[in-house]
């Protein structure tokens, strides 16, 4: 594992920006993995802006999600769909095409779950996945259980991951339940997973995640398994591994 640690949030999604353009400059019909969540909004704006610049294009770039709400689609400014085209998707030249999240809006979970496998068969590895973390360790929705779930399923979310995503949703509005996901097995295909964390609250999270014991309990710690992972994390957020 390769191991940046910034001295801001700024810096972390200047540097993980820095990463994802690289791959999109090397190899400029990659598959991208992308994540959600507050996060990843610096790295969307920062690569929105070197769009901008003409030096990044995203034109054969595929992307797919890690994620979504069950019962939300575009309709709703809290689903993940609307996330990313307000915050990625309509800032950057990616076609309607090559973007993918799991439709939400499809109430059948088997049918959702098994529709989007199916997609990401289709597509293929990606070359890189954007992951962020949960408080409690969750990638994706992989929230900590007592094993590992492979493939793309539907979750319900735990207490507190419900009570951390509140924030994104107005006062009265439910937060929902249940998330389609990701699996772990569909997670780690990647050929490199890039992981950002950023502040203190993350510290508990990512001294867990990446030099803890491996288990369903902490979902992203079957990350240290996967061969090219790269951590890019504020002062903050590194601050209790340092211990
Ligand atoms: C949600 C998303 C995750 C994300 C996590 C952390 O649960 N499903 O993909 O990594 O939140 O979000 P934040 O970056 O807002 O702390």
């Amino acid at each position: 594992m390769r191991v940046y640690i910034t001295k801001n949030y700024d810096e972390m999604s200047r540097k993980a920006a820095n990463i994802i353009s690289a791959q999109i400059i090397l190899k400029p019909d990659c598959v991208l993995g992308l994540a959600t969540g507050a996060t990843p909004l610096g790295i969307y704006n920062q690569l929105a802006e070197w769009y901008n610049k003409g030096d990044l294009n995203f034109s054969e770039v595929i992307t797919i999600n890690l994620d979504e709400y069950r019962g939300l689609g575009a309709e709703s400014e809290q689903s993940y769909i609307s996330y990313m085209r307000k915050n990625l998707f309509d800032r950057v030249n990616l076609k309607s095409e090559n973007v993918h999240l799991p439709d939400g809006r499809n109430l059948d979970s088997v049918e959702a779950c098994k529709s989007y496998n199916n997609l990401l068969a289709k597509i293929g590895r990606q070359d890189l996945q954007l992951l962020g973390l949960g408080r409690n360790g969750h990638i994706g929705f992989n929230e900590p259980g007592e094993f590992f779930e492979k493939d793309v399923h539907c979750v319900e979310l735990t207490q507190s991951t419900v009570d951390a995503n509140k924030r994104f949703f107005e006062a009265g509005k439910e937060v929902p339940t249940h998330a389609y996901t990701m699996g772990i097995r569909s997670i780690l295909r990647a050929k490199k997973i890039l992981v950002v964390a950023s502040g203190e609250d993350k510290a508990d999270a990512v001294k867990k995640v990446f030099y803890g014991a491996v288990t369903p309990k902490v979902p992203g710690s079957i990350l240290q398994l996967h061969n090219d992972v790269i951590l890019v994390c504020d002062e903050g957020a590194f601050s209790k591994c340092r211990q």
